[in-house]
């Protein structure tokens, strides 16, 4: 009786799940599809690039004209402008049996021509409208040269700053990070997919891929399903909340299968779960390093990546060379290439391909819409939204714009580091350095240049970073002389502004680092700078937290200004000279030493909470280090002061449907106007797995001119108390709960209230 009972709720499912994505199919794809042979539907699941670009690993497409020619490939990725996309669109539509469209595809992370900062650095501006912009700037560009889809957003969550990829999300949290996928997808994809102007966005890398062992590149990850649901999936769901149109899975295992061939991930967890209707593409030849992983031969992972849910290949061919043959030995079906196919072909129409295949494709839009002036305004604006202040000495900043300024440092006068990592689209030459800005915003002040240093001695560093360009160039004087020259014009000075940090290719895919202090050359010079006592700044560049606690002792003020993007140099000078108030907060704490790492601010409290910050033997802590990081997550200082007070709770007690409003008082006590990020934090006291010590719930950008006061209230609604339970059920628990309001995640202001049942 029982049995026949779950036979039929069974069938009822089946039945269910067939009507339901039939009722989803589109007439025009599945006519298509309905005429196509098998080899055609292979075709569509290849994804080539000719090279040209940048390409992330050690194979390139072959003989890409003939392939396309051949019906063999789906869509092609690096290469843009409206001729060269429209020859290879003719490939595909007038060679071809059928003439299904190409789509075009490229790695526009932040910016197209006009480069923004680093992802990193904009999500420091804590400013979803901000960010929703650029990358509906960037999709404007991106399709005006033919491209139609985009490797972006990187939405994985990175606590771990040796790891370079953590330079292209979002930073640690998981709540910040959705809010950040959502507004990048909406500004991409925009209302309408198939309008000229908008792009279909790719999430990646899904999953857990920002979780690598030891920061090391590509490497190994595991971890348990809580962790999965409560800290690493939720940018993905919230992506694909937002309607994303496909997703790019990672190169690493989960669960002891990598991304690329785990049908729990991909079918389970993303359609099955999440109801994700889009397609999924691979990582660059991540279907052939399961080969490397030691999960069987090529024809054996293709198959499993296949049967996984995988729908198309980039670039490493397993799909067009293996599946036929699998399917011939039955190791997959037909309708596991149709399933496939049909999602790449619906991706297309969405994109109104079927409708006109050379709807991307207008000579005209090049010169009219990339790195117009207002594109060039705005890129401006955003990047001194993105810098945060690290440290403030004496009155030194904003500068004044007379006087004699020493500017140091070879990364003050280098476009070739300006645009940040992942920026191919970009052109290094247009950029303005900090040279120049300074030029720009204080043309009366006497401005003496010094390089003082190389970015770093290690040649074999600046080999390994020098891939894609001269980023490091090292000078033919001692670093003595430099110094020397450096130190000579600091003494002529009033003020010092020393730009120093990494080089752009020192973070980034492909760049991970055991060791995160400024390299010693620079170290020297600061030393030295500081000993001439004219007051000293720190213009500090990098694509990840890196181990400054020298340098934040040192009597110098230190401005974190990621990498600024096309318009660097006159970013930098507006916030130096106070046209903008640096309001930027950190994405990703910045630790003491690398021995800390992993750290982030969720934190759980372990059994053993270290009570006070000095060590304590058998409570959690080092004997060498105490467990605080050198820069909290949300920390960013401003010219101004902001005071909290006034916290308040409109009810004590809540009911699991009910929202409750927290309010605080922000006033604006110091010299200049600004913006503030007011950050809320959450802490589920008791609750049946172990609850973080705070969690970000929610935040608020406010301008507070001098003097003015402003209370801002957060509503914190049924969801913002949920988590995944051991069952992985999002759900909430009755008890209480703490709430912290303030200026970073370190605050102390707090209220409490209730859940009751
Ligand atoms: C490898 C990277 O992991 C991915 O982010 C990128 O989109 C592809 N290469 C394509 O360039």
């Amino acid at each position: 009786m029982k049995i026949n009972a779950i036979i039929t709720i069974q069938i009822f499912f089946v039945l269910w799940a067939i009507r339901s994505s039939a009722q989803q199919t589109i007439p025009e794809v599945e006519s298509l599809l309905s005429k196509m042979t098998i080899d055609e539907k292979i075709g569509q699941l290849n994804l080539v690039t000719p090279g040209g670009g940048i390409a992330t690993g050690s194979v390139v497409s072959t003989n890409v004209e003939a392939k396309i020619k051949a019906g063999q490939v789906g869509g092609l990725f690096g290469i843009s402008g409206p001729e060269k996309i429209k020859m290879a669109q003719d490939y595909a539509v007038k060679h071809t049996r059928l003439g299904i469209p190409l789509f075009f595809g490229s790695d526009i992370i932040h910016g197209y021509k006009t480069t923004f900062p680093i992802p990193l650095g904009l999500s420091s501006s804590w400013d979803m409208e901000l960010l929703r912009k650029t990358a509906e700037i960037a999709a404007l560009e991106a399709t005006a040269d033919g491209v139609n889809w985009n490797f972006s957003p990187m939405v994985d969550i990175a606590r771990d700053p040796r790891w370079g990829r953590i330079a292209e999300g979002a930073g640690e949290d998981p709540y910040l990070g959705s809010e950040i996928a959502k507004a990048m997808v909406n500004g991409y994809q925009g209302n309408d997919l198939a309008a000229t102007r908008t792009m279909m966005a790719c999430v990646k890398h899904f999953a857990l891929y920002g979780a690598s062992e030891a920061g090391r590149d590509y490497n190994t990850v595991d971890m348990s399903k809580i962790r999965m649901y409560n800290e690493y999936l939720p940018p993905f769901k919230a992506a694909i909340e937002a309607g994303v149109g496909s997703i790019m899975t990672s190169f690493n295992d989960v669960d002891g299968v990598p991304a690329s061939g785990n049908r729990w991930l991909l079918t389970e967890l993303l359609r099955q779960r999440w109801g994700f209707n889009g397609f999924v593409v691979s990582d660059y030849t991540s279907v052939n390093e399961m080969v490397a992983h030691g999960l069987g031969d090529l024809q054996a992972v293709s198959a499993l990546a296949l049967k996984a849910g995988l729908d198309m290949d980039m670039v490493g061919e397993g799909f067009l060379t293996t599946l036929r043959k699998s399917l011939e030995e039955r190791k997959i079906t037909e309708e596991d290439i149709t399933a496939a196919c049909r999602r790449i072909l619906e991706a297309k129409h969405k994109l109104g391909l079927f409708q006109d295949p050379y709807r991307y494709i207008d000579t005209k839009r090049p010169q009219r819409d990339i790195l117009t002036k207002e594109h060039r305004k705005i890129a401006r604006e955003v990047a001194a939204q993105t810098f945060v202040l690290l440290k403030k000495h004496r009155n030194t900043l904003p500068l004044k714009k007379e006087g004699t300024i020493a500017l140091i440092g070879d990364l003050a006068n280098s476009k070739n580091n300006m645009l940040g990592t992942w920026a191919p689209t970009g052109d290094p030459q247009l950029s303005i350095p900090i040279l120049e800005g300074i030029k720009n915003v204080a043309p009366n002040a006497n401005i003496l240049y010094a390089k003082g240093a190389n970015i770093t001695n290690d040649t074999v560093m600046a080999k390994n970073v020098n891939v894609f360009g001269p980023r490091v160039v090292m000078d033919a004087r001692s670093p003595e002389e430099m110094r020397k020259e450096a130190v000579e014009v600091a003494k002529k000075a009033d003020v010092v502004v020393a730009v120093v940090g990494e080089a752009s290719e020192m973070s980034g895919e492909s760049a991970s680092k055991t060791d995160l202090d400024l390299p010693e050359t620079q170290k020297k010079l600061i030393r030295a700078l500081v000993l001439t006592n004219t007051p000293v700044v720190l213009v500090l560049m990098s694509g990840r937290p890196l181990t400054i606690e020298e340098e934040m002792e040192l009597p110098v003020s230190i401005l974190q200004v990621w990498f600024p993007g096309v318009e660097a140099g006159n970013a930098v000078a507006d916030v130096l000279f106070g046209a903008y108030n640096p309001s930027g907060k950190l994405t990703a704490t910045w630790p003491l030493n690398v021995g800390q790492i992993p750290i982030y601010h969720s934190i759980k409290n372990t059994g053993r909470p270290q009570p006070s910050s000095t060590f304590e033997k058998f409570k959690t802590n080092y004997l060498d280090a105490p467990n605080e990081p050198l820069l909290p997550f949300g920390y960013g200082l401003s010219y101004t002061h902001f005071e909290y007070f006034d916290v308040h709770i409109n009810k004590d007690q809540v009911g699991p449907e009910e929202t409750v409003s927290v309010s605080v008082t922000v006033k604006n006590t110091g010299d200049y106007s600004g913006h503030e990020v007011v950050q809320l934090y959450l802490r589920d006291v008791v609750r049946s797995i172990t609850p973080p010590k705070r969690a970000l719930k929610g935040f608020k950008k406010i301008f507070l001119k001098q003097g003015e006061r402003k209370t801002v209230t957060f509503d914190l609604r049924p969801n913002d108390l949920k988590f995944h339970n051991a069952k992985l059920n999002f759900v909430s628990e009755p008890g209480d709960f703490e709430v912290y309001v303030g200026t970073d995640s370190n605050t102390e202001l707090k209220t409490t209230f209730k859940l009751v049942e």
